[in-house]
């Protein structure tokens, strides 16, 4: 059996740097803020440089935190980003975009942008960033995925199959890179009180999809941070391939077709 450090949760992500794609909002910046106050460097990016450089003021409180613009549904971008942020010892892919229509009314265009950002980006980021984990036989990324990828939600069909693609991903890279100490998991939130969910469905709406979905509240953006940052921690050594549902108990008390959620 590998031998165990003991390592303080305060200080354990000292001199690593680590890359949360969709840092600027919501589950992003929440993570990031916790990386950071555990000694990782903390690079955020988003598209809107106004938001990106208020989260990063908000988060020097924690620790070091740098924003980088980048587009992640174009991979001229995704390609300039890995270059600006250098390399990195964990990533976290989170930038996602949950647009809802029902099937027939799906645009070809809308579809395309959806698999663009919450899967192609994430894969050509991962495939320009790893090969640093590989030759330094260590590194963790997470995908953030949804709980609409193991359960159906009407209206949510190409969102919950791009989190249904990047499950898989999840499970061919940790296949891939195991031999090399990189491991690769998936955090899978049910619905989570953040800025693009509250702009979605309106505070009011909160209630509707709870009660659709059986639980009592939102979860805490804070609350998937935490599980995100054991994971990429050495305190999850043994754990690879696996996705965590952090959804209050949806995904097990869900038991009929909600409106879209993310
Ligand atoms: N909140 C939920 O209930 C929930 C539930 C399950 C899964 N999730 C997943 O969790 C992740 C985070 O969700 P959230 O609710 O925290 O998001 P959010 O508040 O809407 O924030 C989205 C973040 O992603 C960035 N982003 C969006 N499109 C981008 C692009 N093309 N390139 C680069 N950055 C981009 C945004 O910055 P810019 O707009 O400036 O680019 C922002 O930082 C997503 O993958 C989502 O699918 C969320």
């Amino acid at each position: 059996m590998a031998t165990i450090k003991r390592i303080s949760v305060r200080t354990e992500l000292e001199g690593k740097r680590a890359l949360v794609t969709g840092g600027t909002s919501g589950i992003g910046l929440a993570t990031a803020r916790l990386l950071a106050r555990q000694g990782a460097e903390a690079v955020i990016v988003g598209r809107d440089t106004t938001r990106g450089r208020e989260a990063e003021r908000a988060a020097k409180e924690d620790g070091a935190v740098r924003f980088l613009a980048a587009d992640l549904g174009d991979p001229d971008s995704v390609r300039e980003l890995a270059g600006q942020s250098g390399p990195v010892d964990i990533l976290v892919n989170n930038a996602g975009i949950y647009p809802a229509s029902p099937t027939v009314e799906q645009s070809v265009q809308e579809y395309e942008q959806i698999f663009a950002v919450n899967v192609q980006g994430a894969y050509f980021l991962v495939a320009a960033l790893v090969p640093h984990m590989l030759a330094k036989g260590e590194g963790a990324i997470v995908n953030v995925t949804s709980i609409t990828a193991s359960r159906g939600f009407a209206g949510s069909s190409v969102y919950s199959a791009s989190k249904g693609a990047l499950e898989a991903l999840t499970r061919s890279w940790a296949a891939e890179f195991a031999d090399a100490g990189v491991r690769v998991n998936a955090v899978s939130p049910g619905s989570t009180r953040t800025e693009g969910v509250l702009r979605k469905v309106g505070p009011e709406a909160d209630k509707a999809v709870t009660d659709a979905l059986g639980i009592k509240r939102l979860a805490d953006p804070r609350e998937i941070a935490e599980t995100i940052s054991f994971l990429v921690s050495q305190r999850a050594s043994g754990i690879t391939g696996t996705t965590i549902d952090v959804d209050l108990g949806a995904a097990t008390t869900w038991r009929r077709s909600a409106s879209a959620a993310p």
